[in-house]
């Protein structure tokens, strides 16, 4: 009964995947994955000793609790933050089972004539590695993506040291069984999950969180192992493999092999931190743009992070029914980082209503900017800078762009002339096809709306 439960839930996860992976389908995956936990669940309450059930209702009630308390709180600019709080708890999970496993190993039936069987000892070791580094790793990543630490740099050989140590480490526990080695193991691991995510920063954050993604899934993997839980051991699987591809789709994405951004890195250099120049550059009012926009036949809107900051996705929605009831043909472009997350700008403007066909990735609509009258940027900053074509000194070269500054008038809305996540001056404010929309997005394209 358990492992047909333990079989459905795993279908469900895989179900649930895969509707995910469309908007047009995502509501039915998010079912099938509420579904398959459900199962899940049932599954661990049918298994468990009746003396135990109390701890184990209590246990999911109070993390239960904290989670829809969390879910409530928090902002949707404020989602890769709590994804990456989550990775960190599957992480430090792992760590502690595995703590368990090898102080009490009787207890998960681990145990033959000659010690701990020596395949436990390598699961062991590695979910308690792989979780130390997903836990502390997942921290610096969260308080990047909050905003509360910036990162230093730290030279790629201490990293190389530090991770010989560890398989030398990982090893010796295996080979000799030292409880004293497995602990040294663990508090290198916590260390080397801070050093190796400190040094990595600007573009290269959002393959951090997929990748981190990853490492959960394969710390709980390898967990379910010493627990000898199937499902366990497939989730991980899923999350694992999924954050993988996910990391891999994102490095093509922003033209960065997966080794560079997690060995090469250091982008936390001096560029990232080079303060704008002040040049001439044109500024404009509402009423400029409105008269901009209603002579233009075709419109492409590029929302960026300011969009969401600024919640501006029901506004532009407006304003672009607006336009298509003046004959004009409007269309998104959406690249694969821009906002905070994988599929942020996606999920806002579905939000907002805006018909799936109007949308378009990066490949599909790049070329068309060279025909188009007007690029209407919300909040977007980084995914247009053409220094990532120009300049290989910039830290975000390499990155394939929306190809914007192709479009005869280039609309720029963001609050100031600063520079976006990556910290780099965008060369694209002062071209004599942009005009400067200074202002909230929202409330500028509100404005516009009125001066319409
Ligand atoms: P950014 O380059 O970060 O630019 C966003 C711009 O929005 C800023 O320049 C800011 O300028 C403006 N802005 C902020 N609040 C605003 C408001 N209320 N109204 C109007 N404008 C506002 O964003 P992007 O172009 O979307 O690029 C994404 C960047 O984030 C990339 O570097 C990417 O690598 C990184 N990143 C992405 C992810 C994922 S998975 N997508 C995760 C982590 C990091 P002002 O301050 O002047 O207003």
């Amino acid at each position: 009964m358990i492992d047909i439960l333990y079989l459905i839930a795993a279908i469900c996860f895989i179900l649930a995947l895969q509707g995910l992976s469309s908007a047009e389908t995502s509501r039915a995956g998010n079912l099938f994955g509420i579904f398959g936990m459900a199962f899940a669940c049932l599954a661990v309450y049918l298994s468990i000793d009746t003396s135990d059930m109390w701890f184990v209702i209590s246990a999911i009630a109070i993390g239960g609790s904290i989670g829809v308390l969390i879910a409530k709180k928090v902002s949707m600019t404020a989602l890769p933050q709590m994804v990456a709080g989550f990775h960190s708890l599957v992480g430090l999970a792992a760590v502690l089972i595995a703590f368990a496993a090898c102080f009490a190993p009787a207890l998960f039936h681990i145990v033959g004539e000659n010690g701990i069987y020596k395949s436990s000892l390598i699961e062991m070791g590695l979910g308690a590695s792989i979780g130390a580094i997903t836990f502390t790793g997942s921290f610096i990543a969260f308080l990047k993506l909050q905003g509360t630490y910036k990162g230093h740099y730290i030279p790629l050989i201490a990293n190389a040291v530090i991770a010989v140590l560890i398989l030398g480490l990982l090893a010796s526990f295996i080979y000799t069984e030292n409880v004293q080695l497995f602990v040294v193991l663990t508090l290198l691991s916590l260390v080397f999950g801070a050093t190796l995510i400190i040094p990595i920063g600007g573009a290269d954050m959002p393959v951090v969180v997929s990748m981190l993604n990853s490492y959960s899934g394969w710390a709980a993997s390898g967990i379910g192992f010493t627990l000898q839980n199937d499902l366990l051991i497939i989730t991980g699987a899923l999350v694992g493999a999924s954050g993988a591809i996910l990391s891999y789709i994102m490095c093509k994405g922003m033209n960065r092999s997966l080794f560079d951004v997690i060995f090469t890195s250091g982008v936390y250099s001096s560029a990232s931190n080079k303060s704008a120049e002040i040049k001439p550059f044109k500024q404009g009012a509402a009423e400029d743009a409105a008269f901009i926009l209603k002579n233009a036949s075709s419109v492409i809107i590029v929302p960026g992070y300011g969009m969401a900051t600024s919640q501006a996705q029901h506004a532009l929605k407006e304003l672009g029914d607006i336009l298509k009831k003046n004959g004009t043909t409007v269309r998104y472009a959406i690249h694969p980082v821009a906002g905070r997350m994988p599929g942020h700008m996606n999920v806002l403007l579905a939000e907002a209503n805006v018909p799936y066909e109007d949308v378009f990735e990066l490949d599909e609509i790049n070329r068309d900017f060279a025909t188009c009258d007007v690029a209407y940027v919300v909040g977007a900053n980084d995914v247009t800078n053409p220094a990532a074509k120009n300049d290989p000194t910039s830290p975000i070269y390499g990155m394939p762009i929306l190809e914007v500054e192709k479009a005869k008038t280039v609309l720029f809305l963001k609050r100031s002339m600063g520079t976006g996540y990556a910290g780099v001056d965008n060369e694209l404010f002062y071209e004599q096809n942009t005009m400067m929309l200074l202002g909230d997005a929202k409330k500028m394209t509100e404005a516009i709306i009125k001066a319409m």
